[in-house]
């Protein structure tokens, strides 16, 4: 998708659609007294002739005003686009950036269905211009991608190119350079969700391996894929103890950014959960849903994506990822329950779960980028069923040992626009995973699983000032939404980068 930034007025545009947002200016809480009480509806341009294109639709009555509403007129009096999406934000005092990078997801799935292939977008001056166009064009990026590929019925109608209309006095330069930052990280995040979209059959570990040599060859980062001969000589017993149950072979992954001129300190460390498929190995799941656990590897393909978008914007801070990649399947290999496994840290684990895979494989992958020089380290994992059960589909669970830590990557979710919500890490928490024949168990039971695991997890990143994303049930989105296709969300890469952003002085 192309990108360019226009000064120039909506009414003269010649495009296949303007794209303007309708915002309700009552006041949200008579509205909410009064159920008769009429939406103020606006549209945000101060274009005359795009304000009046819209005046009579505004004025029937038809409209509510709740997002994503839809309207598109065609041939629209005294503008030369060919039609005009009227699309509505909600109430104008909610509005924020988190709405509009939606909002143009909505116009791209909205108008790409109909066949159309570029639009030009009206960016509403309620939003400051660098942060409105870094926002639709994320949005955009985003709502142009669908998991289709494999069905012979798939239409590939995508937007191959938007304009963004801003007004005022403003720098274009900046936009540009803005407009080109967010179609950075927009296509990351899209070359994630086509790693966590395919099966396990095509997305082996070797593969994510392959996949992960060949972005970091293109954008010039470092790239090592070690197989299980490393993994059994870095003395990884946590990680080779899921992998040595699969005749697929594991892949640890190891991208380097080393930008020149970067400070020595701080090294970022982005740790993914890479497995490729989880049957729960001897503890072995229900058959029922058990195919969506090929997305199992969403964290890991996310510290891929983040570190493709980093090589590309160029921050002036070191940052290494690594991503532990195996398959968890039963065998007469495979590990079972009551087995004690020494992690590389030296710490003994008394496996209770074989399906608690995932903080096994991160313990190894944390406790190597703290040897390898991580000053702070971030880990993204689909790690519980319940994380799902405490924030639903909506916020991703967080977890941080360190408050600093934390503020600076609240920040970045803003930014980002992304959920997650921080859980406790109380050291009462602590009893769930003691072993009576080993230092730690690897499952702490039901109750607070996601903070089980993240206590878990906590013994390995130690002192390091450390985050954990448990992304289980945001990494997939169920159902489609107006901004988003049904499949592989890409979540919480945005953040990561926004994140690593911020080290930069
Ligand atoms: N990969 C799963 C977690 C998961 C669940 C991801 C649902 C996406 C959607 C993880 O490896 C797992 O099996 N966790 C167990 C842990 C338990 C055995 C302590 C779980 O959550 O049930
Ligand atoms: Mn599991
Ligand atoms: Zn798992």
């Amino acid at each position: 998708m192309k990108t360019t930034i226009s000064l120039s007025s909506p009414a003269q545009l010649e495009t296949e659609s303007l794209v303007a947002i309708v915002l309700d200016y009552s006041d949200p809480l008579q509205a909410a007294k009064n159920k008769d009480a009429k939406p103020q509806l606006r549209v945000e341009s101060s274009d005359a002739a795009v304000q009046s294109a819209a005046a009579e639709l505004l004025a029937s009555g038809e409209l509510t005003g709740k997002p994503f509403e839809i309207n598109l007129l065609h041939k629209p009096a005294g503008l030369k686009a060919k039609r005009i999406l009227l699309l509505s934000g909600g109430n104008a005092k909610k509005f924020a950036s988190y709405d509009l990078r939606r909002l143009a997801g909505a116009a791209v799935r909205s108008l790409k269905s109909r066949g159309i292939r570029s639009f030009a977008f009206i960016a509403p001056s309620a939003i400051p211009a660098d942060e409105a166009v870094r926002a639709i064009v994320e949005g955009a990026l985003v709502g142009n991608f669908d998991a289709d590929y494999y069905r012979s019925d798939r239409k590939d109608q995508k937007i191959d190119a938007l304009t963004i209309l801003t007004s005022g006095n403003t720098d274009k330069a900046a936009l540009e350079k803005a407009a080109a930052e967010a179609q950075i990280i927009g296509e990351s995040q899209n070359f994630t969700r086509d790693l966590v979209n395919e099966p396990s059959n095509r997305m082996t570990p070797t593969i994510l391996g392959e996949r992960a040599r060949k972005m970091c060859a293109e954008v010039g980062l470092k790239c090592e894929v070690y197989g299980a001969d490393k993994i059994k000589e870095l003395k990884m017993g946590a990680f080779w103890s899921v992998a040595q149950g699969s005749d697929e072979p594991p892949a640890l992954i190891i991208m380097r950014y080393e930008p020149a001129g970067a400070p020595e300190k701080p090294v970022l460390g982005l740790v993914g959960k890479g497995i490729t498929f989880d049957t729960g190995g001897i503890s072995i799941k229900p058959a029922d849903g058990m195919e969506k656990m090929k997305y199992d590897m969403a964290g890991g393909a996310t510290m891929i994506g983040a570190m493709r978008a980093i090589a590309l914007l160029k921050p002036k801070v070191k940052v290494i990822g690594i991503v532990c990649a195996t398959e968890n399947m039963p065998s007469g290999k495979a590990q079972k329950p009551g087995d004690v496994q020494i992690a590389m840290s030296g710490k003994s684990i008394e496996i209770i779960n074989t399906d608690a895979e995932g903080r096994l494989v991160l313990a190894d992958g944390l406790h190597y980028a703290k040897q390898l020089g991580a000053t702070h380290l971030v880990d993204a994992a689909t790690l519980t069923g319940a994380v799902v059960v405490a924030l639903g589909y909506t916020n991703a669970g967080l977890f941080a040992n360190d408050d600093a830590m934390y503020e600076r990557f609240s920040k970045a979710l803003n930014k980002a626009g992304e959920k997650m919500w921080r859980m406790p890490l109380d050291d009462e928490y602590k009893e769930n995973i003691k072993s009576s024949i080993a230092d730690i168990v690897n499952s702490g039971g039901r109750w607070g699983g996601a903070i089980n695991a993240a206590m878990f997890l906590k013994e390995f990143a130690e002192d390091t000032p450390w985050i954990h994303l448990d992304i289980a049930g945001t990494a997939w989105m169920e159902d489609q939404k107006p901004w988003i296709a049904k499949g592989p969300s890409g979540i919480a890469l945005r953040s990561l980068v926004e994140f690593v952003k911020s080290f930069v002085a």
